[in-house]
């Protein structure tokens, strides 16, 4: 396994390979969300790049990024076991260069769900994905269906800039009492981890009322939402809605027949903000 961190050295590389090149970008501090992606890569590519940066133009100036949590050395030893072929790990210099000041933004996607706390979060994702598929160019590219909205608005940008790279979207890895992996939940003591939980179970109970028809509105799925999470004393609710999985569009109701429908979540454990979901395949029309 190689480090590489200049853009030259990769460019040099990148010449030299064959595909299929695929590419997992992550922001270290690894998890096995992260590595299923790897694995997912491994299965299907000759080369297997990793990114390692914690995106600055992806925080608020109040969010975390000073304390995101990092450790290269591990990330390294995880990565090396999995198999992956080459990691990228660049500087802020030479992501972000003094005079930077062009920046991609898929605009509706990124309004709703976190970026109504988040309001310029996407147009920072989006334009370091950009930057590293320009870099690395992939021929597929892994992202996890934790970060549901990240996938609809790299998606998105994919198509609308008529980008050569595949898309293909790992499901999500949850730890052994259901919390979906993050690295923000090492934030979490051991009381907010517990009251946390409430976040995978109201999915997974909204889930089974969904599919079970008795649950068919907007309105049922909030109210559900705010009286589960008003049992526990640490959280503060950010949002529930039921959107369309691609264009994120909010769902009033729904029936059996109307295909996938997502139910994106996000809430405040003391200081931590977590994200969940849970995808519904309702079938499609004519299928019993
Ligand atoms: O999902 C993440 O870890 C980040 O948003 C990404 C895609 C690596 C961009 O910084």
């Amino acid at each position: 396994m190689k480090i590489l961190s200049k853009l030259s050295e990769i460019k040099v590389l990148r010449s030299s390979l064959s595909g299929p090149v695929g590419f997992v970008p992550t922001m270290g501090y690894l998890h096995e969300g992260h590595l299923s992606m790897v694995d997912a890569a491994r299965k299907i590519c000759r080369e297997v790049f990793v990114s390692i940066y914690v995106n600055p133009t992806q925080f608020a100036p109040t969010e975390d990024l000073s304390r995101y949590p990092r450790d290269f050395e591990r990330d390294c030893q995880l990565l090396e076991s999995r198999g992956v072929d080459y990691i990228f790990f660049p500087s802020d210099a030479d992501m972000y260069p003094d005079g930077f000041q062009t920046y991609v933004s898929v605009q509706e996607l990124s309004r709703g769900l976190c970026g109504q706390s988040r309001p310029d979060h996407f147009r920072g994702v989006a334009t370091v994905v950009l930057k590293l598929f320009s870099i690395v160019k992939p021929d597929i590219a892994f992202f996890g269906q934790k970060d549901a909205q990240q996938c609809a608005v790299i998606r998105r940008m994919v198509m609308d800039l008529n980008l050569d790279v595949e898309i293909r979207i790992a499901p999500i890895v949850r730890d052994h009492d259901g919390l979906a992996l993050s690295s923000r939940n090492q934030y979490l003591s051991t009381e907010e981890r517990r009251a946390a939980l409430v976040l995978p179970r109201t999915l997974q109970a909204l889930r089974e009322r969904i599919l079970q028809k008795q649950v068919s509105t907007q309105k049922a799925v909030q109210d559900w939402f705010m009286q589960e999470i008003g049992t526990e004393s640490c959280i503060r609710p950010d949002y529930i809605s039921v959107v369309h999985p691609l264009t994120l569009k909010e769902m009033g109701s729904w029936k059996p027949g109307d295909g996938e429908i997502l139910v994106a979540a996000a809430l405040w454990v003391g200081k931590t903000r977590l994200i969940d979901n849970q995808l519904i395949d309702l079938g499609n029309p004519g299928s019993s």
